[in-house]
């Protein structure tokens, strides 16, 4: 059964003075989750949200959070994502020395896992760790800002997880999950390839009818793909 699809901003474009209104905002446009885009000024060139921003905005909405932790040390920062209300934590293997372990502590503190890979990671780096991880994250672009070009040179790539996961027996519970550059054009070669949770920033906040009208491009260009 294939995984359903999902539509998710990354709040990374939102005018920071108004996360609130714009988590409220994302909610009644009718978003599946939240991304927070978590940068830390070291792993990538950029400082974004720390937990305490997150948890400020917490109480606004029901809807699930996840934090792209695109940081060099996530073991330290975990259970204060957690604990902001993060239920998902997605952690990039090109930050873990001990990703296993890494992924078995964010277990432990109550949050689901996730990996996330850079375009030049190959899938194998998470051959061994799918039973720890309810979501892998190929990113479609370089981390570190929104706005960049979709590289679909990933799309073999986002494939190869989606035949990993399945081949693995998990294709009924874990997620294969697109960020960067995610729009009306770039989509569908996304979701053909594999993917079924679709992040994007600019195609929402820019896009001419409005949220709620972006989220229902992507979500029915995505479905029209199945
Ligand atoms: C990169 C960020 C962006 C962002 C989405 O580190 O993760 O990919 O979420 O930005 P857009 O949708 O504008 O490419």
């Amino acid at each position: 059964m294939a995984r359903p699809i999902q539509i998710a901003p990354s709040v990374l474009p939102v005018d920071f003075s108004k996360l609130g209104e714009a988590v409220v905002a994302l909610d009644q446009a009718g978003v599946d989750l939240i991304q927070w885009d978590v940068m830390d000024g070291q792993f990538v060139p950029n400082l974004t949200f720390g937990p305490d921003v997150i948890a400020s905005t917490r109480s606004l909405t029901t809807l699930p959070f996840e934090a792209h932790l695109m940081v060099l040390t996530p073991d330290v920062m975990a259970k204060r994502y957690v604990e902001a209300g993060c239920q998902r934590l997605i952690v990039h293997v090109e930050a873990c020395t001990h990703l296993h372990r890494t992924l078995g502590n964010i277990r432990e503190l109550g949050a689901t896992a996730a990996v996330a890979l850079n375009p030049s990671t190959p899938p194998s780096e998470v051959a061994n760790v799918l039973d720890l991880v309810d979501l892998v994250l190929v990113m479609t672009v370089n981390p570190g800002f929104g706005g960049q070009s979709y590289i679909s040179t990933m799309e073999p790539k986002i494939a190869e997880v989606r035949r990993m996961v399945n081949a693995a027996g998990l294709e009924d519970s874990v997620d294969v999950e697109v960020d960067g550059g995610i729009s009306a054009s770039t989509v569908q070669g996304a979701a053909r390839a594999g993917a079924n949770v679709l992040i994007a920033g600019s195609a929402l906040f820019k896009h001419a009818g409005g949220l709620g009208a972006a989220v229902q491009e992507l979500r029915t260009l995505a479905n029209a793909t199945r």
